[in-house]
């Protein structure tokens, strides 16, 4: 008798639902303009050590005549040392803080070609005048309750390529400190549900990662480690805050200039690119 195989139709899952399900499993509230405007100037000060805009940069291969959309784009991490490479740079963020950082920084270098706009990925962009451009950039960006709509409006910005940074993982966080003070860390979806939707819309990207280098931070004393992995961590009980002084203790060493942790902690970002043209 032959052997007749059934085979079961895969349920396809839709990785826009994927995507809202493990947002709302992450241990973190989500991040409002407000948190974002708070963190402003230590977001931007630790994005110009860090050589993360090196590393993009090579991958975007600027070209002179290119207009560039950069959606959700702090105080110019990427914006500042594109646009030099570009004919202009429309840069936009839902942080009025981060927004007033570039202002700042472009009037300061004389930089006359990076056009910033205080909207979000929510907005109608039509009527925020955000129109298409060579190429759209969502640079460690893209966290929105509605995945493929914040995807299809970015394509739709782009003539040519479009750019999307996301996170690897824990991303910039730090597990083993969580794991030390006792709480437990989600960071929530990763790159791979946004590739996976992209796929499911038809879009078959490239993928390269690259490195946040650049070498640990370097801290004054403890107080000041403490202070600088605020944004990570919030406010501490105090159960936590005696945990995280002894992890310190155990793991920072001396360095030139300061204290550093005794370890590397490296963080990986996937860059997902696709031409229009595909
Ligand atoms: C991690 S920073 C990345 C900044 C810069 N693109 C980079 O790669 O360094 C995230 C930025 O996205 C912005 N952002 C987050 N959610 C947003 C939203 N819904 N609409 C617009 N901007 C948003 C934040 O204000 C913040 O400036």
């Amino acid at each position: 008798m032959m052997s007749s195989f059934v085979v079961n139709p895969m349920p396809l899952l839709d990785w826009n639902i994927a995507w809202q399900e493990a947002l709302k499993k992450r241990s973190h509230d989500r991040h409002d303009s407000e948190h974002w405007n708070k963190r402003a100037a230590s977001f931007a000060q630790n994005a110009r050590k860090s050589n993360y805009a090196d590393h993009f940069i090579r991958l975007l291969t600027p070209q002179p005549h290119w207009s560039v959309l950069d959606v959700g784009c702090g105080a110019g991490t990427l914006a500042i040392p594109i646009a030099p490479l570009v004919q202009r740079v429309t840069a936009i963020d839902f942080s009025e803080n981060m927004i007033a950082l570039l202002n700042a920084h472009c009037i300061e270098h004389g930089i006359a070609n990076i056009h910033t706009r205080v909207t979000s990925w929510e907005d109608d962009w039509s009527l925020a005048g955000i129109d298409q451009h060579d190429v759209a950039i969502a640079s460690r960006s893209l966290v929105v309750e509605d995945l493929r709509t914040a995807l299809t409006k970015l394509d739709s910005r782009a003539r040519h390529r479009v750019y999307i940074a996301s996170l690897v993982g824990d991303g910039p966080f730090d597990r083993r400190i969580f794991d030390a003070i006792g709480r437990s860390l989600n960071r929530g979806p990763d790159y791979i549900f946004v590739y996976n939707l992209l796929h499911q819309m038809g879009i078959h990207a490239e993928i390269r990662f690259v490195f946040n280098g650049g070498g640990n931070k370097v801290f004054h004393d403890i107080d000041d480690a403490f202070e600088q992995f605020n944004w990570m961590l919030g406010t501490l009980t105090p159960d936590e805050e005696h945990n995280l002084r002894r992890y310190f203790e155990k793991h920072l060493c001396k360095t030139r200039g300061g204290w550093t942790l005794a370890y590397k902690h490296t963080v990986r970002w996937a860059v997902i690119y696709w031409n229009k043209e595909q």
